[in-house]
């Protein structure tokens, strides 16, 4: 299986590509994870993308594109993916098309999760993360079992440092600068699919998993 995850920040595409992916067997691929692992372990990866991510800008598209083409290089991919993050515009998404038409994988769908940006702000101001494996939770719609404790691995959850208000409405501007030329792109290949991304997690997960089934792309 190899599909994107497409969405405003905070609409739950790391939320659900993490389950997707675990349910599937197949890689959870997330350039946003992979730079603030970077920024942790202070490389000049890391340095180069807080400059950016801190602002909430894209990162350039060559680094970006270099990261991509590295990871899906690794055998974990090679089982299949699900993408979260990446593609983000058109450049991005032809340079993605071009490495897996390389390794014989094509994208098999592209979903949008679709989330009003009232619940988005509900979403993001909410979110604690987990510095240390990555885990995602929300205070209201998704708590830890003991309060900024991650249940994963029990060390102190904290708040990304782009989730201020300020940046998030930032992040969703350059989101929409992008949106159109990326669905027109998968459009025009007959990948592109948009699904409410409201209700629970485990409700939108169901409703995913029945969309990939008609797709005849979930083969579990
Ligand atoms: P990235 O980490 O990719 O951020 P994003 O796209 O803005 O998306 P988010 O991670 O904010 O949200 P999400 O959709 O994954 O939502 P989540 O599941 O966490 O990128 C960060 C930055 O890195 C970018 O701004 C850029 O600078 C750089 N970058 C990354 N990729 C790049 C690229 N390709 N090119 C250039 N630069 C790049 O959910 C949000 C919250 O809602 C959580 O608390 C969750 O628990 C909760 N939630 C989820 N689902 C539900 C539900 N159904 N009901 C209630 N709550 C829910």
């Amino acid at each position: 299986m190899q599909i994107i995850l497409l969405g405003k920040p905070g609409a739950g595409k790391g939320t659900q590509a993490q389950r997707l992916a675990q349910a599937a067997g197949v890689a959870h691929i997330a350039t946003g994870d992979m730079f603030r692992a970077a920024v942790r372990e202070g490389t000049e990866l890391g340095k180069l993308a807080q400059s950016y991510m801190e602002r909430g800008a894209l990162v350039p598209d060559d680094v970006t594109i270099g990261l991509m083409r590295e990871r899906l290089a690794q055998p974990d991919a090679h089982k299949g993916f699900v993408l979260d993050g990446f593609p983000r515009n058109e450049a991005q998404a032809q340079a993605l098309e071009a490495l897996l038409s390389d390794l014989g994988r094509p994208v098999q769908a592209a979903v949008e999760l679709d989330v009003p940006d009232e619940e988005i702000l509900r979403r993001i101001t909410g979110r604690r993360v987990c510095p240390r494996c990555g885990a995602t939770y929300h205070v209201e719609f998704q708590p830890p079992k003991v309060p900024g404790i991650c249940d994963r691995c029990g060390h102190a959850l904290i708040q990304r440092d782009d989730d201020k208000e300020e940046t998030v409405r930032r992040r969703l501007e350059v989101y929409r600068r992008h949106a159109e030329e990326l669905i027109r792109f998968y459009q025009a290949r007959g990948l592109y699919h948009r699904l409410s991304g409201l209700g629970s997690e485990a409700d939108v997960l169901e409703r995913l998993i029945g969309l990939l089934q008609s797709l005849g792309v979930w083969n579990r």
